[in-house]
């Protein structure tokens, strides 16, 4: 079941005005799954940033999202509380049939059909370092699954663990620094004493990504 489309009765769409805080969006970085791409979608864990009654997105340079975004300019942050889902869609492209596709803007844009919420935004202001692009936020429209929205879970040491953990690893593979393989191990037993299955999952998937 896609779990989007506003005719099946449980999903709940809007499109002006959207207040994001109510979507779960609020002052500081929150780390959402990013998704882009008109011809062939992707996604990506990336941090929304609120700061000052300014929202926006540092965007490393080189990476499909940065590239779907320099182009197209709209991106969806997909609310997903999948540890899994963080580790695959940061070292692995998702399969096709994990996205959903909602109208806006007279685009067809991907979102994630595991998500309990989503935004999609339009970029402006668009800004270029040596390293990233900076763009501003506009949310344009947002809408939750009413299913996955109602069984949130609790704050958990071991999903913020792997959270850590797999930035960790992001700057393992760019640096080869050993001091972020101390990070790993250290989130690691965090993750595997805190966390429930789809955590160890998570692991153990990025101890394969990394060889260890
Ligand atoms: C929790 C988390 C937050 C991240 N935040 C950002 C971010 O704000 N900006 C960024 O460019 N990359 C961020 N990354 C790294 C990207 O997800 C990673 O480079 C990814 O491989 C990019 O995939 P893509 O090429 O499909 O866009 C983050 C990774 C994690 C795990």
């Amino acid at each position: 079941m896609t779990g989007f489309s506003p005719e099946c009765g449980k999903n709940r769409s809007e499109s002006s005005a959207v207040d994001l805080s109510s979507f779960g969006i609020r002052e500081g970085i929150s780390e959402t799954i990013i998704s882009t791409g008109l011809e062939s979608p992707n996604a990506a864990p990336i941090g929304i940033i609120v700061k000052g009654g300014r929202t926006f997105v540092r965007l490393f340079k080189g990476t499909h999202t940065w590239a779907n975004v320099s182009k197209e300019k709209h991106l969806a942050s997909n609310i997903v509380y999948d540890p899994l889902l963080f580790v695959r869609s940061t070292f692995f492209d998702l399969e096709p049939s994990e996205f959903d596709y909602v109208p806006v803007h007279g685009l067809s844009f991907p979102i994630l059909k595991t998500a309990s919420a989503w935004v999609v935004f339009e970029c402006t202001d668009l800004k270029n370092t040596d390293h990233a692009l900076v763009a501003d936020l506009t949310p344009i429209k947002a809408g939750f699954n009413e299913a996955n929205w109602k069984s949130l879970p609790v704050p958990n040491r071991g999903f913020n663990a792997v959270l850590e953990a797999t930035v960790h690893a992001t700057r393992y593979q760019l640096t080869g620094e050993e001091k972020y393989l101390e990070l790993i191990r250290h989130y690691e037993s965090l993750a595997s004493k805190c966390g429930g299955e789809n955590e160890k999952k998570a692991m153990k998937l990025l101890y394969e990504v990394l060889g260890l």
